[in-house]
């Protein structure tokens, strides 16, 4: 059984962007810049919000933070993004998800500048991706393109399984792994699916990702399957100083000895969502330097 580790696909991603963030400095005198919206205090969001802040601090990059209290009311978080959408400094927007419950997630991130949206969540982006043109792809699914290159994991004529149908993970992965020259037949089950492990169990390829810890178990799995668990989830666990550890929605212990490769959570999935909001940002800066967004 083969680990992915993400952090090593990071590493080869992270050495590219600084060569080619260099490049694009000496060419345009310009930094790739990344705005981070943080809506309220949820200690999981403030924990990925500074995780971005801190790479692309170590890459270079330019950053905004923006802060704003859970009660802010729609129109002002909107002009907030409007205001980073004229600012010319700004490539990249992101706004951390999940948005306090009053607020509604689709109108805030459509008003985001479609050549801005480095978490490639705006209609345009995602009715890109559908169509197989060149776009903004969202980290996640495009973290998981990367690790399946890195590791040489063929997909082609594979029946990949997806459990979960977000908009942030499921369904852009479906679809990017149906997408000519990926060639998967690619099956997506939820939480009405019935009958769960009979699809599971056919999966060459199984990606994970709904937010139950260890829910996935070996008797869901098929023997020589390879298994990305995008989960994360905080379990209590009073050894630790932090009072919880992090967990996927794969029981790694029981279905490793399993797979042929199985990612872990943490050091999976996770870093090469980031490396990739990176390399989003970097290629948007490109864009606005070349002024062709
Ligand atoms: N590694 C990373 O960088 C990264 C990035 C994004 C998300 N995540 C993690 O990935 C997990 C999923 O995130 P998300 O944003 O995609 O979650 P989400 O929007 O809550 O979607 C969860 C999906 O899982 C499905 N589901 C829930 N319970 C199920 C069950 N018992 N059986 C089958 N399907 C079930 C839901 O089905 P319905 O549609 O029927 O409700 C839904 O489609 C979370 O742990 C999140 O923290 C990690």
């Amino acid at each position: 059984m083969k680990e992915l580790t993400g952090k090593e696909v990071a590493a080869s991603i992270y050495e590219n962007i600084e060569i080619e963030s260099k490049r694009l400095y000496e060419q345009f005198q310009h930094r790739p810049t990344l705005a981070v919206i943080l809506v309220g205090s949820d200690p999981a969001s403030m924990a990925y919000v500074s995780s971005k802040k801190k790479k692309a601090l170590e890459l270079g990059f330019g950053h905004k933070d923006i802060s704003l209290p859970a009660d802010i009311d729609e129109n002002t978080l909107l002009s907030h993004i409007d205001d980073l959408n004229r600012d010319s400094e700004v490539d990249g927007i992101l706004v951390q998800l999940p948005l306090p419950a009053h607020l509604d997630e689709s109108k805030v991130i459509n008003s985001i500048a479609a050549g801005k949206d480095v978490d490639g969540l705006h209609p345009t982006n995602m009715g890109h991706l559908v169509r197989e043109e060149e776009t903004f792809i969202s980290c996640t699914p495009h973290g998981i393109l990367k690790m399946l290159d890195y590791y040489e994991i063929e997909t082609k004529g594979k029946h990949v399984v997806v459990i979960g149908r977000s908009a942030i993970v499921g369904k852009p992965i479906a679809a990017l792994l149906m997408q000519k020259g990926r060639d998967a037949t690619v099956t997506v089950c939820h939480s009405r699916t019935a009958d769960l492990p009979s699809f599971t169990r056919s999966a060459d390829i199984l990606i994970v990702a709904i937010g139950r810890a260890n829910f996935v178990t070996s008797d869901m799995v098929k023997d020589g399957a390879v298994v990305i668990d995008v989960g994360i989830n905080r379990v209590d666990d009073a050894s630790r100083k932090r009072g919880y550890r992090l967990t996927g929605d794969v029981d790694f212990d029981s279905v490793a000895s399993k797979c042929t490769a199985i990612t872990p959570v943490p050091r999976g999935v996770g870093p090469m969502t980031i490396a990739m909001l990176m390399y989003n940002t970097l290629s948007a800066a490109k864009l606005h330097m070349e002024g062709r967004k």
